[in-house]
């Protein structure tokens, strides 16, 4: 495990040394190295530099340039425009750097020195309720940020929020104490937890028709609020059928999604029933919160209802009952307190934003949260139909996400099997890859734009060969792995003394990259940063191929084992990007 410089952090040092040199009242000056059109790198620093320093741009870049005598790894540097550096590489270093990332099983990204604790909070839905395209967002981005800041080095705790308590559940435990057999179904088989949620639906809708049709029912079920809450063993055994009814339901639609998720991890609202009422206590003792007819309230000088008055966050009711606050607040004292957590991430419906900044703000105020543990949401945007409108079926309702993954994989399935018999694919391989593909292409499409963003789901578009699409990046990794299972004999090696074409320094260039792609993403939970850089991998191997040839027509053997080296290690990189971002990368396509 050896961390690799990158050329892009070593050319900086080197610049930043210069100016250092250059400019010694500068001190640890940052040239602000960019990747660049004109030579490899840009340095933009020096003009705000020398603003500063009152002293002359260009003339500042000159006695940088003068610090900086061409060598191993500058090949050329010049100044241009009012003080911007230009500087190319050599093609020696390319390949060194890129030799010492293959020797690397990580490829050269560094882990983390002294890593913290971030608990996730993702993939949380609803008991008897079914999943919908929000419940895709947070569960597909929460993935790939567990995997990008795990491979990071940062200790990550996976929280599964469940809406799992709450009022509605009077209604569906006295439905079911009345009518014992509504939730019974087939167990076992793949259909199983079709069958768990068709029969909660069912119930689901009966009760709801009950409750607002027979007020003796609704009584009822007020009543068994009240037994739930006090923690009546009957009834919290009916509440278990339906967590554990859910689970059977949850647990097939992410196998579906290939997702793994562990029952350990999976702590609902209802796993902070024993600390609700502690909660409020110490918020009310320390005056974080304060009674406003007679609910326990916290107030905020900026958040102010319609109406022009403050609109507080109501950590207990008048009724006495908690809600969705207190839970959150409970759970933020556990997972600081308990789980040790320095960094809490929240991935949520930016429709949820207001409530998290006022829990954020209120634990803050109760020292929970403070400036070694800090918070944040991962807000994301909501999915659209084609027609730009919020997602729904023609009749209004909202989409099942189990159809969308299964058309998913139907197209997909299409999309493999045209293009199967070119590789020689089995009907196994078909089906295997067809899913593969069409789970690879929901989750990309929904990773490839910036989380905050709304998008549209376009299964046309999302299982198209060509375009930003995980589809064309398997398509060129399968290609990749057929190139080097065809090279046969030939070995693959780094070649430092080659002269590079065009094409293969943009491709290496890239490829050095990874490691601060990956740092960049995971600093500011953005994975649509490393789909970008992966389409962007994809785009330049593709060029690389079509301008340089590696076995036909046949170049001389070290450009050859130099261009599957090459090859290779786009490869491993592609490959290691999608496992991060949970998209499978099938070695024949
Ligand atoms: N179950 C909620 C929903 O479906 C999301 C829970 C978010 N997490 C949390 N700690 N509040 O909208």
């Amino acid at each position: 495990m050896a961390s690799v410089h990158s050329l892009a952090s070593t050319v900086n040092q080197r610049v930043a040394d210069a100016l250092s040199a250059a400019l010694p009242e500068a001190g640890a000056a940052d040239p602000l190295l960019r990747r660049s059109d004109r030579a490899d790198f840009q340095a933009n620093g020096i003009l705000a530099l020398a603003k500063k320093a009152k002293a002359n741009p260009r003339e500042l870049a000159t006695t940088v340039v003068a610090e900086l005598p061409a060598g191993d790894v500058i090949k050329e540097i010049e100044v241009s425009g009012p003080g911007f550096l230009n500087i190319t590489v050599t093609d020696r270093a390319i390949i060194d750097t890129l030799a010492a990332r293959a020797a690397d099983a990580r490829l050269g990204v560094p882990v983390a020195e002294r890593p913290g604790t971030t608990v996730i909070d993702y993939a949380q839905p609803n008991v008897a309720k079914e999943m919908h395209v929000g419940h895709l967002r947070s569960a597909v981005i929460g993935a790939a940020m567990v995997e990008i800041l795990e491979f990071t080095g940062e200790k990550v705790v996976r929280r599964h929020h469940i809406g799992d308590w709450g009022t509605q559940f009077g209604m569906l435990i006295q439905y079911l104490t009345e009518h014992p057999h509504e939730l019974d179904h087939q167990h076992g088989g793949p259909e199983e937890g079709e069958a768990a949620m068709s029969s909660l639906n069912r119930l689901y809708k009966a009760s709801r028709v009950l409750f607002d049709s027979d007020e003796d029912f609704k009584a009822r079920s007020r009543d068994r609020v009240v037994a739930l809450q006090a923690g009546d063993p009957e009834t919290l055994a009916l509440w278990q059928r339906f967590v554990d009814e859910s689970k059977i339901y949850f647990y097939s639609v992410f196998d579906k999604l290939d997702m793994e998720i562990n029952d350990p991890d999976v702590v609902g609202e209802s796993g902070y029933n024993a600390m609700l009422e502690e909660t409020c206590q110490i918020l009310e003792d320390t005056g974080v919160a304060v009674r406003s007819d007679g609910a326990l309230c916290v107030f905020f000088d900026d958040v102010k209802g319609p109406d022009g008055k403050p609109s507080p966050l109501i950590v207990k009711k008048s009724n006495g009952g908690y809600g969705y606050a207190a839970t959150d607040l409970s759970a933020i004292r556990d997972r600081v307190q308990n789980l040790g957590a320095t960094t809490l991430v929240y991935v949520v419906d930016a429709r949820q934003s207001l409530h998290f900044k006022m829990v954020f703000e209120t634990a803050r105020r109760a020292g929970w949260l403070n400036e070694d543990v800090h918070a944040v949401q991962l807000a994301f945007g909501t999915v659209l139909g084609k027609d730009g409108k919020p997602f729904k079926t023609r009749e209004g309702e909202t989409v099942r996400l189990v159809d969308l993954l299964d058309e998913a994989v139907d197209r997909a399935t299409a999309v493999v099997r045209s293009k199967a018999d070119k590789v020689g694919l089995t009907e196994q391989e078909i089906v295997e890859n067809g899913r593969y593909v069409g789970i690879g292409a929901v989750k990309y499409a929904d990773l490839s734009t910036s989380a905050s963003r709304d998008y549209k789901f376009d299964l046309d578009q999302m299982v198209s060969l060509n375009g930003d699409t995980s589809v064309y990046l398997q398509y060129a990794y399968a290609r990749i792995q057929s190139i080097l299972r065809n090279a046969g004999d030939r070995k693959l090696a780094a070649h430092p003394e080659l002269e590079l074409a065009p094409a293969e320094r943009a491709l290496g260039l890239h490829l050095d990259q990874f490691a601060e792609t990956l740092a960049e993403v995971a600093a500011a939970y953005e994975p649509h940063k490393l789909t970008a850089y992966l389409y962007q991998l994809a785009s330049l191997y593709t060029t690389f191929y079509d301008q340089c040839p590696v076995i036909k027509p046949e170049p001389a053997p070290d450009v050859a084992e130099n261009r599957l080296f090459l090859c290779d290690l786009t490869a491993r990189t592609l490959h290691q990007g999608m496992a991060l971002l949970g998209i499978r990368t099938p070695e024949r396509l």
